[in-house]
């Protein structure tokens, strides 16, 4: 009883101190994020990253409710989960999963070897499960009207420098076509699959409702195991060229990758196939795998709708565009607000070593050289920098390079095996001091 009322005290006194906020509009820029819960106030200065993408989400929930953001959600899960369900299996979603007929453009079977489908079955099958979700939630809005053709061919152009009508035929003398293999088909769902992934996390912290929040995080957790899945069926594939480009899957998602982070604002956040950035888990081996974008603390992004949206219209202040020719459903529908997002990856302390990455535009990609050689696509320059241009003193992956410190070494027993501190610059451990 005591605990509750002094749990209840603190509240209010906190509330009194605290910068009383306007009912929805959430945190503006100079908000403070502090927890007013009876342990805090916590010291959030190191998670500038989380900081941030707390703030785009805040602004983002203003002016909606959690029934748009689940009809939102059913546009996101019909985009990956038929694309996914057609291209794997010859098969659509059933009508009561679309709630309509409402026409669909650019459907093909892709052509996969057996351990790709076998992966592709179960993804397509949980896709179908998270649109599900959102019928479950609640959302009444249909499937919404997707051209497949001009959203991917529509993105490539741009990752090649072209701009829309213009496809890629215009270099290599066929456009985008994403069931042609492998290759094609991977890169393609894995696109949609990140940007699936995010913006479900990005919702996590919208809902009002935390039944809705813990639905919303599970379905972040399996979009990422996936996307992460197709990651490595493409590294075990990062040589080989991609049709009907003269580029290898590396230089491909590199491509792609530029072109979600060009599109979601000005921090930087997407991450290719290979990565050396030291604010990120990414070995700084050239050719390990990154295998999933995530800040030095291994934690993944979040995306707004609104960042979502500009992405999939290929920045169409209307919304219409890309894969959704007619916009999308429900009354989120404009990107408006995709770049009030500052901050991010580039906000994390840069260490000692003043290793600086910034990132580069489509343009500044530009055209790479060609890797294709007599015996085959095995060398592949920029592959590391495509995505960061970089400066300072370069990854070695020792460590020292990556903002901490391991501890120094002892021998090795089962009580003093050695240890490594992440999360700090200074590779100390920080009491953050909050009483
Ligand atoms: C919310 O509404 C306000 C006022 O109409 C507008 O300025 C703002 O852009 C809206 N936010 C979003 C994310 O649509
Ligand atoms: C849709 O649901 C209704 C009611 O549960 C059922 O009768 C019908 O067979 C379902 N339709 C499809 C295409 O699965
Ligand atoms: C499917 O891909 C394989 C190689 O992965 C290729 O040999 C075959 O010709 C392709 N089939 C079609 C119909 O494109
Ligand atoms: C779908 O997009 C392609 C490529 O932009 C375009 O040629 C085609 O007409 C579109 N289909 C429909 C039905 O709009
Ligand atoms: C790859 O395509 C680009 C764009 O058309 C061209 O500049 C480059 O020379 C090509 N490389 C090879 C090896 O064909
Ligand atoms: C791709 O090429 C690089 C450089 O030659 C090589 O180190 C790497 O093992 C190759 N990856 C695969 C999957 O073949
Ligand atoms: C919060 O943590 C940072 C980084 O460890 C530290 O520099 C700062 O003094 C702390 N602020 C407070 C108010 O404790």
């Amino acid at each position: 009883m005591l605990q509750i009322a002094c749990a209840f005290v603190a509240l209010l006194c906190a509330g009194v101190s605290a910068q009383p906020f306007q009912v929805g509009t959430g945190f503006g820029p100079t908000g403070n994020l502090r927890s007013v819960d009876s342990g805090g106030p916590y010291n959030l200065t190191l998670l500038s990253v989380q900081q941030y993408e707390t703030r785009a989400g805040l602004l983002a929930r203003a002016n909606y409710t959690d029934k748009d953001r689940i009809a939102f959600l059913t546009n996101v899960e019909c985009l990956e989960g038929r694309f996914d369900t057609f291209g794997t299996l010859g098969l659509d979603f059933n009508d009561n999963l679309t709630l309509g007929s409402l026409p669909t453009y650019g459907f093909g079977k892709a052509n996969l070897s057996a351990d790709v489908y076998q992966v592709m079955s179960e993804v397509a099958a949980s896709e179908q499960g998270h649109a599900l979700f959102t019928r479950h939630a609640g959302s009444t809005v249909p499937c919404p009207v997707v051209n497949y053709t001009a959203g991917f061919n529509d993105v490539l152009a741009v990752a090649y420098g072209l701009t829309p009508p213009q496809d890629i035929s215009v270099l290599f003398g066929a456009p985008w076509d994403p069931y042609h293999s492998d290759e094609t088909y991977l890169l393609s769902v894995v696109f949609l699959e990140e940007l699936g992934a995010t913006g479900n996390k990005g919702l996590i912290s919208q809902y009002v409702n935390p039944v809705l929040a813990d639905g919303q995080a599970g379905l972040a957790a399996s979009a990422t195991a996936f996307a992460a899945a197709e990651r490595y069926l493409l590294f075990q594939r990062a040589n080989n060229t991609v049709y009907p480009t003269n580029e290898t899957v590396a230089q491909v998602f590199a491509r792609l990758s530029a072109f979600r982070d060009a599109y979601d604002g000005p921090q930087i956040d997407d991450q290719g196939l290979l990565n050396t950035d030291p604010r990120t888990i990414a070995l700084g081996e050239a050719n390990y795998i990154n295998l999933f974008p995530t800040d030095i603390r291994g934690l993944t992004f979040s995306r707004t709708p609104q960042q979502l949206i500009n992405i999939y219209t290929i920045g169409s202040p209307q919304g219409i565009g890309g894969f959704f020719p007619q916009g999308l459903q429900g009354v989120i529908k404009t990107p408006t607000g995709f770049d009030q997002v500052a901050g991010g990856l580039d906000t994390y302390p840069v260490t000692a070593n003043a290793y600086t990455t910034g990132q580069e535009t489509v343009a500044q990609v530009g055209t790479i050289a060609p890797p294709v050689t007599d015996a085959g696509p095995y060398t592949v320059p920029d592959m590391l920098t495509i995505i960061q241009s970089q400066g300072g003193l370069l990854e070695t992956s020792s460590y020292t390079t990556r903002g901490y410190l391991p501890a120094a070494p002892v021998p090795y027993t089962i009580a003093a095996t050695p240890k490594v501190m992440v999360g700090t610059p200074s590779g100390q451990a920080v009491d953050d001091g909050s009483p």
